[in-house]
């Protein structure tokens, strides 16, 4: 008999294409399993989106994915290499976009930095996903002079300044240091210091910190360590992003949070598709469940968070690594399924 009180959450799993139904599934594995010893229950529905989308339903965000989505508490996102995501995150208006971008003790040696560049290194990078250049007036045309293409970063004052409020909400629970990206000697008209700064008389104690966009990608390599939270746009919050992947040895160990002013989400990994290793079951899947981690943090469920974390901590402890990570010495080369297996036996152990 199902006790009346024990939690239950619906999920929408999009897995995509490339490594995203490996890593998708992975995570689903190691998340039922947590379920399990936590009391929850997680009802898990299948929603397409991207190619196998557009060859199904001739959409790339068909509505049934939509309409699926509707009533979830949360979407599970693998991978797509074009089409759909940009709409799926429109669609629901998930604007606030966590990237946290922490080191992993026992893979210290493999960050692009020296071990005492990168160790304690905590940062979040907060970027705005549902609006800017990605979403501005855009075209291909031809005038006198030939033919061209334009997108336009455009910005409502009312968009940056939300996303400020989250990233000042994340400030006031990290180390109270906002660092905003902006490119103001060239884009005047997009003024993030001004807004950010206006809302941060709201936030007493919280430094806000303007950065010229190519001076914190400079900093970021230089010293990443002084950081807490960075706020950028959704471009420049792109690209920092992937630095950020650089930074702790592996761009497949990413997860992200997107939210709308509900506080639902969409889960996804940092990293793309890696067309070049799709299918042969070596994926990394810690950037997908690493965004599971985010999603039952967003529920209120601190505790399985917790021991996925820990367990995964420890496996890596152990020298166990998938092969974006390039095992050296006595590390121990393992696939997807291995890992996960790993995951599982070390989850059940308190
Ligand atoms: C990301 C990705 C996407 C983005 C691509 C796949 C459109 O790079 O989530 O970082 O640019 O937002
Ligand atoms: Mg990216």
């Amino acid at each position: 008999m199902e006790s009346l009180n024990k939690p239950y959450y619906r999920i929408v799993a999009i897995p995509g294409e490339g490594i995203g139904p490996e890593v998708v599934q992975a995570s689903l594995t190691i998340l039922q399993q947590v379920a399990q010893l936590e009391g929850f229950t997680l009802q898990v529905d299948y929603g397409w989106l991207g190619a196998t989308a557009f060859e199904q339903f001739g959409s790339y965000f068909p509505s049934a994915t939509a309409q699926l989505c509707d009533r979830a508490d949360g979407i599970i996102f693998g991978a797509v290499n074009q089409g759909g995501l940009l709409e799926l995150r429109k669609h629901f208006d998930f604007f606030c976009n966590l990237r946290p971008i922490r080191i992993v003790n026992s893979l210290l040696h493999k960050s692009s930095l020296r071990p005492e560049k990168v160790q304690g290194l905590d940062m979040l990078i907060v970027r705005e996903l549902v609006s800017g250049i990605y979403f501005g007036p855009s075209g291909r045309s031809s005038d006198d002079q030939g033919a061209y293409g334009y997108h336009t970063m455009l910005y409502y004052d009312h968009q940056m300044r939300r996303i400020a409020r989250k990233a000042l909400q994340q400030a006031q629970k990290r180390r109270g240091l906002l660092t905003v990206a902006h490119k103001e000697n060239a884009l005047p008209h997009l003024p993030w210091t001004r807004l950010v700064q206006e809302e941060a008389t709201e936030f007493p104690g919280i430094v806000v910190e303007p950065m010229l966009v190519d001076n914190l990608a400079m900093q970021m390599v230089l010293n990443p360590q002084r950081f807490d939270v960075i706020l950028a746009g959704n471009l420049f919050g792109d690209i920092l992003s992937d630095i950020g992947g650089a930074l702790v040895g592996s761009i497949g160990l990413l997860g992200s949070a997107s939210m709308n002013a509900d506080g639902f989400g969409l889960y996804e990994a940092i990293h793309g598709t890696a067309p070049d290793i799709a299918g042969k079951g070596i994926a990394n899947p810690l950037g997908t469940l690493g965004a599971c981690i985010l999603m039952l943090q967003q529920w209120g469920e601190e505790q399985a968070a917790q021991r996925i974390m820990q367990a995964q901590d420890r496996i890596l402890a152990q020298g166990y690594r998938t092969a974006d990570l390039s095992p050296q010495k006595e590390e121990i080369l393992v696939n997807t399924q291995t890992l996960v297996d790993l995951l599982l036996a070390e989850i059940s152990t308190e």
